[in-house]
């Protein structure tokens, strides 16, 4: 593991930029996953004004999203995929069409699920993962548990989860009380791994998760397993 500590939120995005666009550079048609929440806002805005200035291009790039809200249409403010449409993909030269976020409106997310593990390694699996980390050690939507899973499965967010993702909506109670969540299998399987985290209030996770012991009840920590992982910090 890498683990840079940076000075800013500005640093830590344009590092992280640099390294995502390094990926599409060597790799044009790479497939890049994705994450949502507000640490990564910075990095997109990188990587658009990238684009802008054609530094990169998405043209041959696909991207998988993390994580959806269950019950969630895409036109909703608040779901995953109006994020990355608003932050990234509207802004960008990629395909739209090339650009998948776990669909949170449907029926048998069991079938959603599987579906959206077969994509992936349809694709030929996930260059590199972009993640940030919860407060309670989640990645993706996976919360503490008493297992690892591996597969894209539906999750009960934690009431943290819930309290902590309150700010971006008009009140708690707008909170979806579930998610639908890439596991532990596709994450992993990542040829790369990148873990951005700002802010004094996720130094004592990140020290449980990278500095600790290897647990399902801190579901970051399965990270340390990979052989190619960057963490990337910004106390401030
Ligand atoms: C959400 C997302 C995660 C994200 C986390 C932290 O719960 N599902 O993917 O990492 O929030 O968000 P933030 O970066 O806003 O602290």
């Amino acid at each position: 593991m890498k683990f840079i500590k940076v000075n800013n939120y500005e640093e830590m995005s344009a590092k992280a930029a640099e390294i995502i666009a390094a990926q599409i550079t060597l790799k044009p048609n790479c497939v890049l996953g994705l994450a949502t929440g507000s640490t990564p806002v910075g990095i997109y805005k990188n990587l658009i004004e990238k684009n802008k200035n054609g530094v990169i291009d998405f043209s041959e790039v696909t991207s998988v999203n993390l994580d959806e809200y269950i019950g969630l249409t895409p036109e909703n403010d608040q779901s995953y995929r109006y994020f990355m449409n608003n932050n990234l993909f509207n802004h960008v030269n990629i395909n739209k069409e090339k650009t998948f976020v776990p669909n949170g409106m449907a029926q048998d997310t069991a079938k959603e699920g599987a579906d959206y593990d077969a994509r992936i390694k349809a694709l030929g699996g996930i260059d590199i993962q972009l993640l940030g980390i919860g407060l309670d050690g989640h990645i993706g939507f996976n919360e503490p548990d008493s297992c690892f899973t591996k597969e894209t499965h539906e999750v009960k967010l934690d009431e943290s989860t819930i309290v902590a993702n309150s700010r971006f909506f008009a009140s708690i109670d707008d909170v979806p009380k579930s998610a639908i969540t890439m596991g532990m299998g596709s994450i992993m399987s990542a040829k790369k791994v990148l873990l951005v985290a700002n802010g004094e209030n996720k130094r004592e996770i990140l020290e449980k998760a990278f500095f600790g012991p290897i647990t399902p009840e801190v579901p970051a920590s399965i990270l340390q397993l990979h052989n190619d992982l960057v963490v990337i910090y910004s106390e401030k």
